[in-house]
């Protein structure tokens, strides 16, 4: 079967985290992407958190499937005219350096466009146009500046980043939209164009209901759903809302039987106005459901710290998954919390393809977060990510290189 990406082209520039994950997305739709790495040394993730002696490590081979590798010094003169090939053919080229560094190798917009004016260039940067525009950022500077971190955590603790890599992974998948949206519109223009997306408007974005939280806070001085309500106290800014939920139905993660020897035996439990009949039955208290200062969703906002702990007298009874099948039953809204170790031995995601066994030459079988996107037409197979180069020749040699040629760039250095 065909792949929804097919024929599309991409010259990957990408390092680390973020880019990466976006080049990754377009490789699991079809797309062919050449990814190009400095002879030596490569993208730095090969060689971080390494668990295998000189073998690429996870971090490496997790973000990179389906991808060519090839090498070029882009800042030697030979190298240069083979990017400049590249520029060429590609329809796209993504990039997540640190700011001007694209420039500095000599490949402006402008230049990019004399190439190739059909060219898209997508970057990821830390922040848009403005006072940051400079910095370098990885992704717990993007979750600070973006307003995750001040708004997650406890009221009487410190700000705290979350274990989701929404400035990474998050900004990668906010670059595809943003990088298939331009392809769409070149078939129309015929032109190329640039794609930004910065890291803190990716976290921004991901966190759009604690700024519209700012703004009820400001008109009203305090917020009903809010843990700090009714005894605490509400500043100037949305303070951290522990494990509220951050919608207009009240959640709380409480306690499962086994808690106290294992981190993981929680539920979280949305207390769903529409089904608060049967959560009075499931946990026993039948005359909550007409009981004046239980029965309304307004009745229960100054109780639910109450509300919570009988809750969570029953879910103390149950497993996680006792709890999980006895609320389902009653569709009662809520979801255990699963550890890494629960979710990588999961039979279902191994099913759908969410959770992949890859082989690799040098490491062996590992797991890997396979395609979460499924496309009915075009179907996702993951392939191992590429060793260092392993595609300079066959990526040259369509460029119309020769043998003779690749192996004198390669004694010059270029590649
Ligand atoms: N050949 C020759 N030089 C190459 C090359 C190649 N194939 N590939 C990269 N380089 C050079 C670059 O031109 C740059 O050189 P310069 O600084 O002399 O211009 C240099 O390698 C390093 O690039 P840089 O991006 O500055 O890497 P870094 O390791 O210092 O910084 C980041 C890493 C992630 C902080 C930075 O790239 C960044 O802020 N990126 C944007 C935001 C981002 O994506 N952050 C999240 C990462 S998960």
């Amino acid at each position: 079967m065909g792949k929804a990406l097919d024929g599309v082209r991409i010259l990957d520039f990408t390092h680390v985290q973020s880019g990466p994950t976006c080049t990754q997305l377009l490789a699991w739709f079809g797309a062919d992407v050449i990814k190009v790495e400095r002879a030596g040394a490569g993208d730095i993730t090969r060689e971080q958190l390494r668990d295998i002696p000189d073998v690429d490590s996870l971090y490496f081979t997790m973000l990179n499937h389906n991808k060519r590798s090839v090498t070029i010094d882009t800042k030697n003169p030979e190298g240069k005219q083979v990017l400049e090939a590249l520029i060429q053919t590609c329809d796209v080229l993504v990039e997540n350096f640190a700011p001007g560094a694209l420039d500095r190798m000599g490949f402006t917009w402008e230049r990019i466009q004399e190439l190739n004016p059909r060219m898209i260039v997508a970057s990821v940067k830390g922040f848009g146009p403005g006072p940051y525009e400079d910095c370098k950022v990885y992704e717990n500077v993007a979750q600070c500046a973006g307003g995750a971190a001040s708004t997650t955590g406890f009221d009487d603790g410190p700000p705290v980043v979350t274990g989701a890599q929404i400035g990474d992974s998050g900004t990668g998948l906010h670059l595809a939209l943003g990088i298939v949206t331009a392809l769409f519109q070149r078939t129309q223009t015929g032109r190329g164009q640039r794609v930004l997306a910065a890291m803190q408007d990716g976290v921004l974005n991901l966190c759009r209901v604690k700024l519209r939280d700012q703004q009820r806070l400001e008109r009203t001085g305090m917020m009903k759903e809010y843990p700090q309500y009714p005894n605490g106290e509400f500043g100037e800014a949305v303070p951290r809302a522990g494990n509220a939920s951050g919608g207009g139905q009240p959640g709380w993660i409480l306690k499962c039987k086994g808690w106290e020897t294992d981190p993981n035996a929680y539920i979280y439990f949305i207390t769903q106005a529409p089904v608060w009949a049967k959560i009075c039955n499931v946990i026993g208290k039948e005359e909550w459901a007409t009981d004046p200062d239980y029965a309304t969703p307004a009745a229960r906002l100054p109780r639910l710290k109450d509300i919570f702990a009988e809750i969570e007298r029953w879910t103390m009874t149950k497993t996680k998954f006792e709890a999980m099948q006895i609320l389902n039953k009653y569709d009662i809204p809520c979801g255990p919390i699963l550890s890494m170790k629960e979710i990588a031995e999961e039979p279902s995601l191994r099913k759908t393809g969410t959770i992949v066994e890859v082989d690799h030459p040098t490491r062996g079988k590992y797991l890997t977060v396979g395609n979460p996107i499924k496309l009915s037409d075009s179907p996702t197979e993951v392939r191992r990510s590429p060793l260092l180069g392993e595609h300079t020749d066959e990526v040259m040699a369509e460029l119309g290189y020769s043998p003779e040629q690749i192996s004198a760039l390669r004694t010059a250095g270029a590649i």
